[in-house]
């Protein structure tokens, strides 16, 4: 089979393929983050790139205009390299730097549990010696001291720590250090070293979005977090949601072990930075805690996840076994196990089990609603008495999916927006004070409240006709606003927001409000019987819950009600790391929560065509706007 080599600029990066592999492929290969919305099906057009030298065949080019094909403009999903070629890829289709959301506050003690007791750590141990009156096995002795100090009744040993148990305990006075693993179920004691150690060791809490992935590098003797990075998902170039990468899993030759490597390959890279910058060995990294939405998990674990996405939505499992690093290929000590937090169904993960645990959801007197505000637009509802969940697919509007110039929260994204109702003129801010590129989910909100009010669009989304604006224009599909002219934006070109991106919108937020509503409605309460609403994501740091409230996306209840609380994610899967109790404790959650099924009945259908307008098609649910 023949091979070509593809050079990709400005970046002169060059890599060689097989033939009939794509250019999205090679820029997998080449490491070069690409948005690949559609997971290559040539239908999001956002995979452009410009052939440069060489020819490629075009299987289709999908949404490319005469003119850019005329500027050598290709979908790289559809383009399959002829011979060496040479291409350039254009700002607009790259994946940068992501926004991640990351711990606030390092040394915030909120996301400690009280005891620290973790899924790793090491106990030094006085045993009492072999006498010809006591002469109980050296294991039985040492089980017995190690009940007697730490009140932990279920350790057994493994062989090599068995090995190596008669002469530690010999070598220094009958003083050792046990190294214990949380195996689920029982505590291993790993490894038996002579004398009292002082060794520092460390745990990874891992949030794995369908989106970003974020680490926490913990030291498990004191519960510090160390650092914390976080990046894009690698799967991202398969597509934008959990279908898509389930489908391209299922569908591919090798597909499941592609996105199993692309998001060990992401967790890898953020622990190849980190670990080096603190002076800590691999080794020396001896647990991970993983909290994961149902198809990351599946995917993390390379299990086959095709069930999730047919009738009845069955995962292969909610409860995991704990798994060697070294299985999975981490660039952490082999043996460290990995646990990733249970999920209840194939759409409300361990993600939002771990978010659930960290705000004590089923604890609370007060009636609480946590929502996790992303593709899915995951939500528990309930107190210490009972927990509904639900998902509702809110799509990926809100992560800039499907929107004209939508983008995720990176540098250059739109994330406030305000327009004054006299003269329908524009202000807005950057994620990193950069040249606007496009405009990510929270900008879209504001967005989407001051075209209302500044009365450019109707209830249902339909733009006036306001030609005595001058950003208000006829564009190729209709009525468009402009939002950054070409001149001062990044890329050269008009930003702008269209009908069709304010429908997909408004889908979007009537999917999630429709949600809540369909959960209230199951167990017969109003709205204002909720006492507090929490708000969790990547997403929702940015969001103007009053505007969010104007457009219909949450409900009509007093501000102080709400309460915007972070990547929960993370932050639970740093408890449960700290706190096999905790990790016990998120299993017995997960386990009470009853699912519910928004596409069994009409209830949901219902709600959410009620909800297609600004705010709703029962104003009475908004009093506050009235
Ligand atoms: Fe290429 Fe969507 S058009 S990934």
């Amino acid at each position: 089979m023949a091979e070509f080599s593809v050079r990709f600029l400005p970046d002169d990066k060059t890599v060689t393929i097989r033939e009939g592999e794509t250019l999205l492929q090679a820029a997998a290969e080449a490491n070069i983050p690409l948005k690949a919305s559609c997971g290559g099906n040539g239908t999001c057009g956002r995979c452009r790139m410009i052939v440069r030298e060489g020819e490629v065949k075009q299987l289709q080019t999908g949404k490319l205009t005469a003119e850019q094909q005329a500027a050598g403009y290709v979908l790289a999903c559809q383009s399959i390299p002829q011979c060496t070629v040479v291409v350039e890829v254009p700002a607009e289709s790259r994946l940068s730097e992501h926004r991640v959301l990351l711990a606030e506050d390092r040394s915030s003690r909120a996301d400690l549990p009280s005891t620290l007791d973790p899924l790793f750590q090491k106990v030094k141990l006085t045993v009492p010696p072999a006498t010809l009156d006591d002469s109980r096995d050296d294991a039985g002795r040492t089980l017995a001291a190690l009940k007697q100090a730490t009140g932990i009744d279920n350790a057994r040993f493994s062989l090599e720590a068995l090995n190596a148990l008669p002469g530690a305990l010999r070598r220094n006075g009958w003083q050792v250090t046990l190294s214990l693993a949380d195996v689920k179920g029982y505590i291993e004691i790993t490894g038996v070293e002579p004398g009292f150690r002082e060794d520092n060791y460390y745990g990874l809490a891992v949030d794995i979005g369908t989106t970003t992935v974020v680490v926490q590098l913990v030291d498990l003797t004191d519960g510090r977090t160390v650092c914390v990075r976080g990046t894009y998902n690698k799967q991202a170039v398969y597509g934008d949601d959990v279908i898509s990468r389930i489908v391209y899993a299922v569908d591919n030759k090798d597909g499941r072990q592609e996105m199993q490597k692309a998001v060990v390959d992401t967790i890898n890279e953020l622990i190849d930075q980190m670990l080096p910058e603190n002076n800590i060995a691999p080794a020396d990294v001896r647990a991970v805690a993983c909290a994961g939405n149902t198809t990351m998990t599946h995917l993390f674990l390379g299990i086959d996840p095709e069930y999730i996405r047919l009738e009845p939505y069955t995962p292969a499992a909610n409860s995991l076994p704990p798994v060697p690093a070294g299985e999975l290929g981490l660039h952490i000590n082999p043996r460290a196990l990995v646990h990733c937090l249970p999920g209840v169904a194939s759409y409300v993960g361990g993600d939002i089990m771990s978010g659930a645990r960290l705000i004590e959801i089923d604890r609370a007197e007060e009636l609480t609603l946590f929502i996790d505000v992303g593709t899915n637009g995951e939500m528990v509802l309930g107190n210490r008495e009972w927990l509904l969940a639900c998902a509702c697919s809110a799509g990926p509007a809100f992560e800039g999916g499907g929107i004209t110039n939508g983008m995720r929260a990176m540098a250059g994204a739109i994330e406030h927006v305000e327009i004054d109702p006299a003269n329908g003129e524009v202000t807005y801010n950057t994620v990193g004070d950069a040249k606007p590129l496009g405009i990510c989910g929270s900008g879209l909100i504001d967005l989407i409240s001051a075209l209302r009010e500044a009365g450019i669009i109707d209830r249902t989304g339909q733009f006036l006709p306001r030609p005595d604006l001058t950003r208000w224009r006829e564009g190729d599909d209709g009525p468009e606003y402009v939002l950054a002219r070409a001149a001062e934006s990044g890329n050269g070109k008009d930003i702008v927001i269209t009908e069709a991106d304010v429908k997909n919108l408004i889908r979007s937020k009537g999917a999630i409000f429709a949600g809540i509503r369909t959960m209230l409605r199951m167990v017969d309460l109003p709205v204002e019987a909720i006492d507090r609403i929490l708000i969790a994501g990547g997403f929702g740091r940015y969001i103007g819950i009053q505007d969010a409230i104007s457009i219909g996306l949450f409900p009509d209840v007093p501000l102080e009600k709400y309460k915007y609380i972070g990547n929960s994610s993370v932050k639970g899967a740093k408890m449960a790391l700290l706190s096999r109790r905790v990790r016990d404790e998120v299993e017995a959650l997960a386990a009470k929560v009853t699912y519910l099924e928004l596409s069994v009945g009409n209830e949901f259908m219902d709600e959410f065509v009620s909800a297609l307008f600004l705010p709703h098609t029962d104003i009475n649910l908004f009093p506050s706007l009235i």
